[in-house]
């Protein structure tokens, strides 16, 4: 149909200060990631995230916990909303919520999560901390697809980030982001481009 966009339609979630966020929708803006954003989904109302989605004129959806009964209804709001808005694809950034089996099984292989470390080392919400804490000299950055096990499912994309002697948290957690920031554009181009899915392995067009 003429002046209907074949682009794919992507939500992004954030809990937080969407770093990430603003870098897909600059990404966005650049006609870089493929896709089109098409609404930020939280589920803090004081997330910065959300004054990041106002400046960039892209909708934010408020779905607070506390306002559902259950988990499994917020999720089922979580995916009426999804469709209300025809979205095609998602990506977890910084969202501090685990996605359950209603999103996962409305969204199979559509989802992607970054997560600060190389997965499959250092899982969970302290990445940075535990990486600094273990000793290692090389961490980096992981975008894979959002499955059941927590920061398990298949990598699409990962990079490298050296550890440098005098690194606290906060100096490394920096320079990670400034790796997510760059590849998290790349993997949702990636993944709207199409994917094969081979047990753990991807592979990519
Ligand atoms: C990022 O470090 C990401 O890897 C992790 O949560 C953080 C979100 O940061 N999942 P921001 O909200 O995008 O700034």
């Amino acid at each position: 149909m003429a002046g209907v966009s074949s682009q794919k339609r992507l939500a992004v979630f954030c809990s937080g200060s969407g770093s990430n966020f603003e870098a897909l929708a600059k990404a966005g803006r650049r006609g870089r990631l493929g896709t089109r954003i098409v609404v930020m989904v939280c589920d803090r109302p004081d997330a910065f995230a959300v004054v990041r989605a106002n400046r960039y004129g892209i909708p934010a959806a408020l779905l607070e916990p506390k306002a559902f009964g259950s988990r499994e209804a917020h999720e089922r709001a979580i995916v009426e909303m999804l469709k209300k808005f025809r979205v095609d694809l998602v990506a977890l950034a910084g969202y501090m919520r685990i996605v359950g089996a209603q999103i996962l099984r409305a969204y199979p292989g559509k989802i992607l999560n970054i997560h600060p470390s190389l997965l499959p080392s250092f899982k969970g919400a302290h990445a940075v901390r535990d990486a600094l804490e273990y000793g290692v000299k090389i961490t980096g950055v992981s975008v894979h697809l959002a499955t059941e096990e927590l920061d398990g499912g298949p990598v699409i994309l990962q990079e490298a980030v050296r550890v440098l002697p005098a690194d606290t948290e906060e100096s490394l957690l920096k320079r990670i982001h400034a790796v997510e920031h760059k590849i998290y554009p790349e993997a949702v181009r990636l993944l709207a481009r199409g994917i094969k899915v081979k047990g753990r392995v991807i592979k990519t067009k």
